[in-house]
């Protein structure tokens, strides 16, 4: 029990089980490590796939053709699929400022340049998905940037990225990835609302949605059960980054279920009920504390987590106990429109309302959040 599979479309960054622990007050813990290794170890593990920034597959072979061959080679062995790519547009000096809203129009062209070499090869690969997380597109100094026109910036790459997969015809969607702060001071769209007014403006919209990560919206004291249900309401779920986060601090890419466990219970609960069928993808940090079979460990503890809660929303959704409550809260009356059929707001002023008594029914919520704490805790 609580084995991943393939089916369960468990997919990992290189850049997470590769993360060699370096952090602004210390250096590596552990070696680099090689793409080729992880794809192995992956799918020995369970996972469904991999995903990569451009660089991430030159963590030990810096001449790109050996080290996509070696890559592929890998993938071929082990049966693992590539559904999502994405661009490193934070590493280097060049990006400081931001790639497709840097200051510098040169920095601007380049990075646009950087995103189509790799979009080539997230399609060779068959990715289906292709992410934009924005890191450096922001600012420490609200003198710094016009936001105003950083946006138009953004919005510009983004249409003109979205041209270039369509001429192509690639078959790659886009999904952006807020965050609050973190390297910059600020980021620009630092949630996902924010993403989603933002994606209104672009002229292919249709194909950028969003990928969601827990810490992010966590960092900024946001719910995110209930940004995921939003995303899936506009239907813009493209993408997931599942990890743990401590409430609002610096981005501690815990591993999933580390870090606020009732709020993960409810997100794998939404997952698995609320219509998404993309990849479950781990965007997590081994801490700076384990050597590489601790790598290993925590990357198995992400998947079987995930099984364990999903196991734990079914017995809870079973449980006639829960089902009682749930209605006894009224929940199913929410899918009742105001309104009946053929009624207008003239039709309002006809009921027949007592306010007090209606303001002295309960909800019994408290009972409902209880019966969730004992499926989690496995008392149930
Ligand atoms: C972070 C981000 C990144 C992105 C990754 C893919 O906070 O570091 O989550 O891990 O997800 O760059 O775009
Ligand atoms: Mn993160
Ligand atoms: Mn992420």
């Amino acid at each position: 029990m609580f084995e991943p599979t393939p089916g369960d479309k468990f997919t990992f960054g290189l850049w997470t089980v590769g993360w060699q622990a370096r952090d602004p007050f210390g250096d590596a813990t552990r070696p680099p490590l090689d793409p080729v290794e992880s794809v192995h170890r992956l799918a020995e593990l369970g996972a469904y796939g991999v995903t990569f920034h451009d660089d991430d597959l030159l963590a030990v072979e810096p001449d790109r053709d050996k080290a996509i061959a070696a890559f592929r080679k890998a993938l071929d062995e082990t049966g693992l699929k590539v559904p999502m790519a994405t661009t490193n547009l934070f590493t280097h000096p060049v990006f400081k400022d931001g790639a497709f809203t840097s200051n510098d129009r040169d920095i601007r062209r380049y990075a646009i340049r950087k995103v189509m070499r790799n979009l080539d090869l997230a399609s060779e690969l068959g990715a289906e998905t292709y992410v934009f997380w924005g890191g450096r597109e922001g600012a420490e100094s609200d003198g710094a940037k016009d936001v105003r026109v950083a946006l138009d910036r953004f919005r510009e790459a983004i249409d003109l990225l979205a041209e270039y997969v369509t001429d192509k015809g690639y078959g790659i969607r886009f999904a952006l990835e807020p965050k609050p702060n973190e390297p910059r001071g600020d980021i620009l769209l630092p949630t996902i609302g924010h993403a989603l007014a933002f994606i209104g403006s672009l002229e292919h919209a249709d194909m950028v949605g969003l990928n969601p990560e827990v810490g992010h919206e966590q960092m900024a004291g946001m719910n995110f059960v209930h940004g995921i249900a939003q995303a899936l309401w506009h239907g813009k779920l493209f993408h997931i980054d599942l990890n743990g986060q401590h409430g609002p601090k610096y981005d501690q890419d815990l591993v999933f279920g580390h870090g606020d466990l009732k709020s993960a219970f409810f997100l794998v609960d939404l997952l698995e009920n609320g219509g998404y069928e993309g990849p479950r993808h781990f965007d997590y940090k081994p801490s700076r504390t384990e050597d590489i079979s601790g790598v290993w460990a925590s990357a198995a503890a992400n998947m079987r987590t995930y099984l364990i809660l999903k196991e734990r929303a079914r017995a809870f959704r079973a449980d006639p106990e829960v089902q009682e409550a749930l209605a006894a809260s009224r929940t199913d009356q929410l899918a009742v429109p105001t309104l009946g059929p053929g009624e207008t707001y003239e039709h309002l002023a006809e009921d027949d309302f007592d306010v007090e008594a209606a303001g002295q029914r309960a909800y019994h919520y408290e009972r409902l959040d209880q019966l969730a704490v004992e499926h989690i805790l496995g008392a149930r």
